[in-house]
């Protein structure tokens, strides 16, 4: 989705706005575009294309780049299509402006723009903004007070940053999209995501809904809904630099399936002591008779994560005792859902600003039900908005094929269930969690041992057109996320079943030309039952890859896997599926960080 740097300082601005842009570059766009504010008003330079386009464009230009003050975009098209004209900023000859998000109620200000003779050039709503603060500041206004103007007669979702030709500071609104401002001596940076900016501080202030600040290379202020000053805290992100680059690998998302024993490692190591004791009594604030008596978990996601609450589904449910149901949240919001007396609403996101999970959470806080939320980015929309939050110390994750956050995911949901179980009292979930501590060291051995094999199965098969990835149990949300990982980055059609249902249709599917994934842990009769169905294939000529730790006769090939519990099955089960996935993808040559048409977060619905 958009991404927007900003930066007012010392140092020149576009090496920063740049930089800034190629890591906002995984959150998948279509153009970019800068603005800065030189001796000769505001320069503004934007292209169709990526990043890298821009720089060239710059290089042939005669930009003055001796400016300090200055925005960038990175362009998702939502209103028009990706064109260089599109693209953003969208600006005046006074004012040049970046927006992520969509206005709703553009064509009003239209209205009101048209009846005093100002007309849109792009098929964009963004223009808008830039052309209502224009018409302030040509009544008169200075540029604060033209923004505040506008920003007042703005709907919907957006981070706005806005330069002005006249005045030395900067504009900033927020209202459901993120928007966050690092400080560091003499020098503001501003960004729709950490990781922009994060080489260059680590302190950040995270704006509210309704926030508009005034920045100034020394100077923050910010203003709330009611336009009264405000003070918002300083928050220590303590990403590294390093964690935001790739560090030797070719892509983000061979680093971040290589770091999935880390990202856990991190996410338990200090939450369960030597006795399985689940430490989350201080992060968990809700109240502990309420979690003691939940009659049910309802789980919303998208994605991997919702994929993860899947997965996690048949441990949640063991080891508290509720049933737990798993929504897809672009459903949810649009579904009257029966909540039960004592229902827990549990979100879960890496980025925390999903639209189509944030919605339902905030439905559901409506309906007076408590919320918790499972999520990756600090201080995220979802994360705040939600009674408590856990947060996954899977560090950032760039690709946009999801991989450590899943497993990361996966290790919160499982503590969660040792813990309300522990609440209960059950003995059971101790030794459970002392087991969940050996998984970090598990996966990478998976990693490990696997990966020659799999780079050799990716040769084999990467020409193929149709995949089926099957499995049974807890081995079959993890042939859904098998296939979404493949489908995402490699741009081959496949499709995630239950082994068991394939014969009520996708049996149809199979001939020599539609090879099958096999997800079978040894656990019985499931393996036996699985097997069966290698059977079936074969018959039919189909190929069979099978991701086990017990070997069998029939199938082609087989990923051989460390053995571990059936109820650990999926933190070890997923890493060959993701590796896979990324063998492939390389061998058709695809763009693995930032694949067609696909963004990180999608912030819009
Ligand atoms: C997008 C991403 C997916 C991700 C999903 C949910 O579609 O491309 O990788 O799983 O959003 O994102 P979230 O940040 O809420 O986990």
């Amino acid at each position: 989705m958009c991404g927007i740097v900003g930066y007012t300082g010392k140092r020149k601005a576009l090496g920063i706005l740049l930089s800034g842009l190629q890591s906002l570059e995984y959150r998948g766009y279509d153009s970019a575009g800068i603005s800065l504010k030189t001796k000769s008003g505001i320069e503004t330079v934007k292209t169709k294309g990526k990043v890298i386009d821009l720089i060239s464009l710059i290089a042939e230009s005669r930009l003055d780049t001796s400016a300090k003050i200055g925005i960038g975009h990175t362009r998702w098209a939502t209103h028009g299509k990706p064109s260089t004209e599109n693209a953003h900023p969208h600006f005046t000859e006074a004012v040049s402006v970046v927006h992520n998000g969509i206005i709703e109620n553009y064509r009003s200000i239209e209205k009101f723009l048209n009846n005093k003779g100002i007309s849109r050039k792009t098929d964009t709503d963004t223009e808008t903004i830039a052309l209502l603060i224009d018409h302030y500041l040509k009544a008169s206004l200075d540029f604060k007070n033209a923004f505040f103007e506008s920003v007042k007669k703005l709907k919907g979702s957006f981070a706005i940053v806005a330069l002005s030709k006249d005045f030395d500071y900067l504009m900033l609104a927020k209202h459901e999209s993120p928007l966050v401002i690092g400080i560091s001596e003499g020098e503001t940076f501003i960004a729709s995501d950490v990781s922009a900016m994060i080489e260059y501080t680590n302190n950040f202030i995270f704006l509210e809904d309704g926030d508009v600040a005034l920045v100034d290379r020394d100077r923050i202020t910010i203003f709330n809904e009611k336009l009264e000053e405000t003070k918002r805290n300083t928050v220590q992100i303590n990403w590294s630099k390093e964690k935001a680059q790739k560090g030797g690998y070719k892509h983000f998302m061979l680093k971040e399936i290589a770091e999935e024993d880390e990202a856990v490692r991190n996410t338990i190591q200090s939450r369960i002591d030597e006795n399985g004791r689940i430490l989350l009594d201080d992060e968990i604030k809700l109240d502990k008779e309420f979690l003691k008596n939940i009659d049910r978990i309802t789980v919303v996601a998208c994605g991997t994560s919702f994929y993860a609450g899947l997965t996690a589904k048949p441990i949640l449910e063991k080891f508290t005792g509720v049933k737990v149901d798993v929504e897809i949240g672009s459903e949810f919001r649009y579904y009257d859902y029966l909540y039960s007396k004592n229902n827990l609403f549990l979100a879960i996101s890496q980025s925390g600003e999903t639209a189509d999970t944030k919605e339902p959470l905030k439905m559901a806080k409506k309906r007076g039900i408590k919320t918790l939320s499972i999520v990756n980015v600090k201080e995220s929309a979802i994360a705040r908005l939600s009674d408590s939050c856990i947060y996954t110390l899977a560090g950032p994750e760039i690709s946009v094929a999801s991989t450590k956050a899943f497993t990361s995911q996966l290790a919160v949901l499982f503590m969660l269930a040792f813990y309300i179980s522990q609440l209960k009292g059950k003995r059971e979930a101790f030794e459970a969690a002392k087991k969940l501590l050996k998984i970090p060291s598990l996966i990478k051995q998976t990693f490990d041992l696997t990966e020659k094999t799999i780079k050799e199965l990716a040769d084999k098969y990467y020409k193929y057109q149709n995949f089926l990835y099957l499995g049974r149990g807890i081995c079959f949300p993890l042939a859904l996320e098998g296939a979404l990982k493949l489908k995402e980055i490699s741009y081959i059609h496949a499709e995630g079943y239950p082994a068991g249902e394939m014969k009520h249709g996708p049996i149809a599917l199979i001939d020599e030309n539609t090879p099958s994934v096999v997800v079978a842990h040894p656990k019985e009769p499931l393996y036996s039952k699985s097997i069966s169905n290698c059977e079936e294939i074969k018959s039919r000529h189909g190929k069979i890859i099978l991701v086990s730790s017990r070997k069998s006769t029939i199938v082609d090939d087989i990923i051989e896997v460390p053995e571990v519990d059936y109820d650990f099955a999926p933190f070890i089960y997923i890493i060959p599926l993701q590796l896979f996935a990324y063998h492939v993808a390389y061998l058709r040559g695809n763009d693995i960080d930032q694949p067609r048409n696909l963004a990180k977060s999608v912030t819009v619905e």
